[in-house]
């Protein structure tokens, strides 16, 4: 067996620049983001070989977003609905912004049919005010009205963010949001003035790398995928049960595609959705699906984000990768991760892993 190439990293300041258009990017509160570690996952991109490239667990999208800001053609795709939507907006769109007529009907619709009130009849007393509940029904009304689904997907976006921003620690575990108030301006703001900031900022995200860039929403198992190279960041097994995203962000979810599809529990104070099955998340499935997914993008280069944190270890999925690439070496880097109390914050702290297949 070959030994581990653990490469030095240089420290950020020795970097080299993110790509400009980074600056731009709505940054999403999303557990496991890589926004803070994209200094480092340039400099890796930047010395390997590629043109196309997929990310196939987008998350928030900011990893995508680098990469269609360093000129690639990129594909990303996640298991959920909502990270979709950002990917839509801000990604596979090149050249669609919201314009005042947009925003008119936007904020002229009402919902009047029993059906168009779902949000306010479902969590009522639970997030936001009725006010708000209300607005998300009536903006959705128009949303539906508009014949761009790029138009739609920035729209979509905007709500999304301004309703993590305007939920207290940006989860949506607890109910009772009046108890909650620190006096941050993002919990004392509407949500329809958030939504009227975030259009301007997920305008100000769009613009072209002159590629033809996608998104999906799927099963990384199942959606046909390939590229050049294959940038991985799946969730890990989790720690505790509030690892799960669909427990921290069901309502961003259901509200992505106004819960059509989506069973939810009506015995759970916050009614949540039921969680997607995936195999990443279980310490008795993890191993094979590594295997499968190495297996599935052997003819691309892999990139995979990973943490000491973690299982299965360094060690295993070093050995996994080297059955389908002959080259595999690993990037290290100390992080610390901003979720979790002060108690768990040493638990935070972990090595951040990048382990890179090629040839
Ligand atoms: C660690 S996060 C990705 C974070 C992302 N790289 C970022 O910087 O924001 C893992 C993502 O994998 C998605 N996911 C989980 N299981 C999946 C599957 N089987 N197929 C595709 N995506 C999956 C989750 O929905 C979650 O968004």
């Amino acid at each position: 067996m070959k030994p581990l190439a653990h490469l030095q990293i240089p420290l950020i300041s020795e970097t080299t620049e993110l790509p400009l258009a980074l600056e731009n990017f709505p940054r999403f509160r999303y557990m496991g983001s890589k926004f803070r570690l994209l200094p480092w996952i340039h400099d890796a991109f930047q010395e390997l070989d590629f043109d196309t490239v997929t990310d196939a667990f987008s998350g928030s999208g900011v990893v995508s977003y680098l990469l269609k800001a360093m000129g690639k053609q990129v594909r990303a795709n996640d298991s959920l609905a909502f990270p979709s939507v950002l990917t839509a907006a801000t990604v596979a769109n090149n050249a669609t912004r919201l314009n005042n007529d947009d925003l008119d009907l936007l904020l002229n619709s009402k919902a009047r049919k029993s059906d168009e009130k779902f949000i306010r009849q479902t969590f009522e007393g639970i997030f936001y005010t009725p006010l708000e509940l209300s607005f998300l029904d009536d903006l959705w009304v128009g949303m539906r009205e508009m014949d761009s689904p790029f138009k739609r997907s920035v729209a979509l976006a905007a709500i999304l963010r301004s309703a993590i921003k305007r939920q207290p620690r940006g989860l949506f575990t607890v109910s009772d949001p009046e108890r909650y108030q620190d006096g941050r301006r993002d919990l004392k703001l509407t949500l329809k003035q958030h939504f009227l900031e975030q259009v301007e900022a997920y305008n100000a995200a769009v613009f072209s790398n002159g590629k033809r860039n996608s998104c999906s929403c799927g099963d990384v198992f199942e959606v046909k995928m390939g590229s050049d190279l294959v940038y991985m960041d799946p969730p890990y097994v989790p720690l505790a049960d509030d690892n799960c995203y669909i427990k921290r962000y069901h309502f961003l979810e259901g509200l992505a595609c106004y819960w059509e599809g989506k069973e939810l529990m009506m015995s759970s104070k916050v009614r949540k959705i039921t969680k997607p099955f995936t195999p990443f998340s279980y310490r008795s499935t993890a191993i094979d699906a590594f295997d499968r997914l190495f297996r599935k993008f052997a003819d691309s280069t892999l990139v995979l984000s990973y943490s000491s944190n973690a299982f299965p270890d360094l060690e295993t999925l070093r050995k996994l990768m080297g059955r389908y690439k002959r080259t595999v070496e690993v990037l290290e880097k100390t992080h610390r991760y901003h979720f979790g109390t002060h108690a768990a914050a040493k638990r935070n702290l972990v090595e951040e892993y990048l382990i890179i297949g090629t040839t």
